[in-house]
């Protein structure tokens, strides 16, 4: 009988596709996934340290896990639980130390050992940490076949980063950059798509700064991977993230504007709108280059849209340099967007600078500068009533006989919809917007089309 594997996945999109790649490393283990952790043989939680919240978060989930596992064990029945992602890399030993009952802490370049790591842990009494950034890539080492569900799949492409923006704990727990190799993005690609993929979004921690070795020794950049994927048969849409504004050169640009199957819309974290904030943020870009970059990309594809990342209350922003954020938002205008409030990470060199921000005033800026990102989101999807626009079908509704799809800006559109029609690219007409989704119709040509 399989194993039951559960996996609780925070934080990125990086950190989807790494539980995916761990499911896929314990299948030949015995282990099945599912969504529900109770009974089951094996708990991983694959953890964000991003912020402090985020990484408080992982002690008391392995607070609630200890007492099923306890209960479990009292049963005769063992559960092995594990913690991998950024806490591990970033704290493991104090994880051991914290939760002494955890079996392994192991980072996110090493669970490609997997196998040896469980018997290790499923034999002995003892804890096994692995926490290396190891010479061989575990790309080279994960299982070949990739499983997809629904239609849209996520493939890294690019980890690690060497920004070192001074607020930030990637550097360190996701080590230096590494691209993959052209060759093996690509045959990647095709088995996600002829796993059913009608749309990849390519990952990296810095993605447009990918120079992936190509078959014939020379170097190809995100834009050129692009172009190339793109010829791929059956794949609809390529999308990629996070971008880091100051790599962002002409050649993506012109991808843009070419590739009809890259979708016009771009996750461009800005994270303020400050000149002195942002020089303090090692974001090497001023705003003036920003609004510049974007002003490119919107005169290469008219119909791009963009979404961004922002922090306030980075240590010595004041009411002046929070305005200019304001005032970049309402300038640019972003269809959707993460912000938070600065958080001081152990190790960085923001965490010691002078002028750190009152939690009070950090509150104040995020709900002022939320409540304008909102009205540009909603005043956006308001914007799509009326008009038309293919949506990839990839999951059932919340009532009978709904569907609901992306959009090209990753809108989640519901719709009245036979469920044959799922993981296909219809043509909607919208016909209401809210903040988080939009309903429409199928357009009429498609019903024609398909009777
Ligand atoms: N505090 C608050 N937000 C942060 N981010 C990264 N580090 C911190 C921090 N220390 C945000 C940035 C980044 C996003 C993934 O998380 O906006 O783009
Ligand atoms: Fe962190 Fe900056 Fe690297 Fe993004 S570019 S991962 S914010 S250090």
């Amino acid at each position: 009988m399989a194993k039951k594997l559960h996996i609780k996945t925070y934080g990125c999109q990086m950190n989807v596709y790494d539980s995916e790649r761990i499911t896929e490393v314990l299948k030949p283990l015995g282990y099945g996934a599912s969504d529900d952790p109770k009974g089951a043989d094996m708990v991983i939680l694959n953890t964000c340290h991003i912020r402090e919240k985020a990484a408080e978060k992982v002690y008391s989930e392995l607070g609630r896990l200890r007492i099923q596992k306890e209960a479990m064990a009292k049963k005769g029945q063992r559960m092995v639980l594990a913690v991998t992602g950024c806490v591990a890399q970033a704290e493991g030993e104090e994880v051991l130390r914290r939760a002494p009952y955890v079996d392994m802490v192991f980072g996110p370049q090493t669970y490609h050992r997997l196998p040896q790591m469980v018997a290790e842990a499923t034999r002995a009494t003892g804890q096994v940490l692995d926490t290396d950034f190891p010479e061989e890539s575990k790309f080279d080492a994960l299982p070949v076949d990739r499983q997809v569900e629904g239609s849209a799949a996520f493939l890294a492409i690019q980890e690690g980063c060497d920004k070192f923006c001074t607020y930030c704990v990637v550097p360190y727990t996701r080590g230096a950059e590494y691209s993959r190799p052209a060759s093996d993005v690509l045959a990647e690609a095709k088995r996600l798509v002829a796993a059913g993929a009608q749309e990849i979004t390519f990952l990296g921690q810095n993605v447009n700064s990918y120079h992936g070795e190509a078959a014939d020794g020379s170097e190809w950049n995100l834009a050129r991977l692009i172009r190339e994927a793109a010829d791929i048969d059956g794949l609809e849409r390529i999308r990629f993230m996070t971008s880091y504004p100051a790599e962002v050169d002409d050649d993506l640009i012109a991808a843009h504007r070419d590739v009809d199957k890259l979708m016009p819309y771009l996750h461009l974290p800005v994270q303020a709108g400050s000149d002195r904030v942002l020089q303090a943020m090692n974001r090497n870009h001023s705003v003036d280059e920003y609004r510049a970059l974007v002003d490119k990309l919107r005169t290469a594809r008219p119909d791009i849209a963009l979404s961004s990342d922002f922090i306030v209350g980075f240590p010595g922003e004041n009411d002046t340099d929070f305005r200019d954020t304001l005032k970049l938002v309402e300038d640019i205008t972003f269809i959707q967007a993460y912000s938070f409030k600065y958080s001081a990470r152990p190790g960085t060199p923001a965490a010691l600078m002078d002028f750190q921000v009152d939690e009070a005033v950090k509150a104040e800026r995020l709900a002022e500068l939320q409540a304008l990102l909102n009205t540009q989101t909603l005043d956006f999807n308001k914007a799509m009533i009326g008009k038309t626009m293919a949506v990839l079908f990839d999951r059932s509704g919340k009532k009978p006989g709904q569907l609901v799809g992306r959009s090209p800006y990753m809108q989640a559109v519901v719709v009245d919809a036979p469920e044959d029609l799922m993981n296909t690219t219809i043509d909607v007409t919208i016909e209401q917007g809210g903040p988080n989704s939009l309903m429409g119709r199928i357009f009429d040509d498609n019903t024609k089309a398909c009777a």
